[in-house]
C-alpha cells in the first residue's frame, strides 16, 4: 500500500518564539557573523546562529569573544552558541548571553575539533551523556529564553547516541534540537544519514531540526519529507547562496521553484556581505577584506571566470577595489 506524503508545516516554534519559517542557518566558526546572519535572515531564514562561542571565554571576559556578541534586531530571533563541558560555567554564559540579548540559546554538541573535543566539551558530550543532560539542566535552570541542543549521531558508529541522548536532552527542559546526522568521528566525510533524524524523531515531542547535506531547495524538501523533522537547517550550503533560504521557502509556499539571483544581485549581496562585516568596530575594513577572501568567490560559483575571480580577490586590500574589480567583471559577462 502506498505511503501517504508528509504533511510539511510551514510553522516552528522553539518555546514561545514563532519562526516565520522552518529554516535554519547553521552555526559556522569563521562564517555566521553578524553580516552573514543578516543576509540569510533577509533572504528567508527563519533563524540563525552564531558561531560557537567558548564558556571559559565568557567567563574570563575575554574581548574578542565579546566582541562576537553583535547580533542586531535585523537578525532576530537570533540563537547563541555556547560551547564548554562544565555545568556552572554554562549556566553562567548563558546568563551573559540571555543579558546581551540572545533570543535562544543552543549547546554546541557537534564540535569534534580537537580544542573543543578534548577538553569534553563539543561532541566529546556525546560520550558522557549524564553530563551532557547536567549542562542542560543548569542552562535551562539560569535563564529564561530558550535552550536548545545541537548533535551528531553519535561518537562513532558503535552507538547513535542521538536517539537515547534526544529524550534526556527533552526531559532536561531543552526546547528543540538539531541533529546532524553524522557520527563526531565522520567530521565531513561520508554521507550524512538521515534516518538517524527520522529516528530522534519518533521519540521526542519537541521539534527537530534535521541537518546534514542539504545542497539545494529540493533537499529541503526531500529531508521534511523522508524524516518528518519539523524545520531543517543549512550550513555550507548557504555559503555564497544565501539565497537557498529564499528557494525553500518559495518550495514551502507554493511547491514551485523560483529563478536563481541574477549576476548583479550575487555582486550586490557580496559586496553588503564585506561592507556591513567591515563597519563592524571589533573587525574593520582589512580583517573584514581578509575574511571575505575565501568565501567571495562563492557568491560566483559556476560564473566563468571564478577561478580568475579567486586568484584576483586575494590581491585587494580595499572594499573599493573589490568594489570596482566586481563591478567591471560582471559588464564584462553581460
Ligand atoms: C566552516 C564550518 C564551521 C562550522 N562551525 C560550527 C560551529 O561553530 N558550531 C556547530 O555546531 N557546527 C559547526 N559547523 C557544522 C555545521 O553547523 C553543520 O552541522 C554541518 O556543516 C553540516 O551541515 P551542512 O551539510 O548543511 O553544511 C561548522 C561547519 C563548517 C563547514
Amino acid at each position: 500500500m502506498p505511503t501517504a506524503p508528509t504533511i510539511i508545516s510551514k510553522q516552528l516554534s522553539i518555546g514561545p518564539i514563532k519562526l516565520d519559517a522552518p529554516i535554519v542557518l547553521a552555526p559556522m566558526a569563521g562564517i555566521t557573523n553578524h553580516s552573514f546572519r543578516q543576509i540569510c535572515r533577509e533572504l528567508g531564514a527563519g533563524l540563525v546562529v552564531t558561531e560557537l562561542l567558548s564558556s571559559h571565554a565568557i567567563h574570563y571576559k575575554n574581548a574578542k569573544t565579546f566582541g562576537m556578541f553583535d547580533w542586531t534586531d535585523s537578525e532576530r530571533p537570533v540563537s547563541v552558541q555556547l560551547f564548554g563541558g562544565d555545568p556552572s560555567l554554562m549556566a553562567e554564559a548563558a546568563m551573559v548571553a540571555e543579558e546581551h540579548g540572545a533570543d535562544i540559546i543552543d549547546l554546541n554538541m557537534g564540535c569534534w575539533v580537537p580544542k573543543v573535543a578534548k577538553n569534553g566539551a563539543g561532541a566529546a558530550l556525546l560520550k558522557d551523556v549524564c553530563l551532557a543532560a547536567d549542562i542542560v539542566k543548569a542552562m535551562v535552570q539560569a535563564v529564561k529564553i530558550p535552550v536548545t541542543v545541537k548533535i551528531r549521531s553519535g561518537w562513532d558508529s558503535k552507538e547513535t547516541t542521538a536517539i537515547g541522548f534526544a529524550q534526556r536532552a527533552q526531559d532536561s527542559g531543552a526546547a528543540a534540537i538539531a541533529v546532524h546526522a553524522r557520527f563526531a568521528s565522520q567530521g565531513f566525510t561520508g554521507r550524512a544519514d538521515w534516518s538517524v533524524i527520522r529516528r530522534v524523531k519518533d521519540v521526542v515531542t519537541i521539534p527537530v531540526i534535521g541537518n546534514g547535506d542539504i545542497e539545494s531547495a529540493e533537499d529541503a524538501l526531500r529531508m521534511l519529507d523522508e524524516t518528518g523533522c519539523d524545520g531543517v537547517m543549512i550550513g555550507r550550503a548557504a555559503v555564497g547562496n544565501p539565497w537557498i533560504f529564499r528557494e525553500i521557502r518559495a518550495l514551502l509556499d507554493c511547491r514551485s521553484a523560483i529563478d536563481p539571483p541574477s549576476l548583479l544581485e550575487r555582486i550586490d549581496v557580496a559586496l553588503r556581505h564585506v561592507k556591513t562585516l567591515a563597519a563592524d568596530p571589533n573587525v574593520g575594513e582589512e580583517r573584514a577584506v581578509k575574511e571575505m577572501r575565501g568565501q567571495l568567490p562563492h557568491y560566483f560559483k559556476g560564473f566563468p571566470g571564478v577561478t580568475k575571480l579567486r586568484s584576483e580577490l586575494v590581491k585587494f586590500n580595499l572594499i573599493d577595489d573589490i568594489e570596482n574589480f566586481l563591478h567591471k567583471a560582471g559588464s564584462e559577462c553581460r
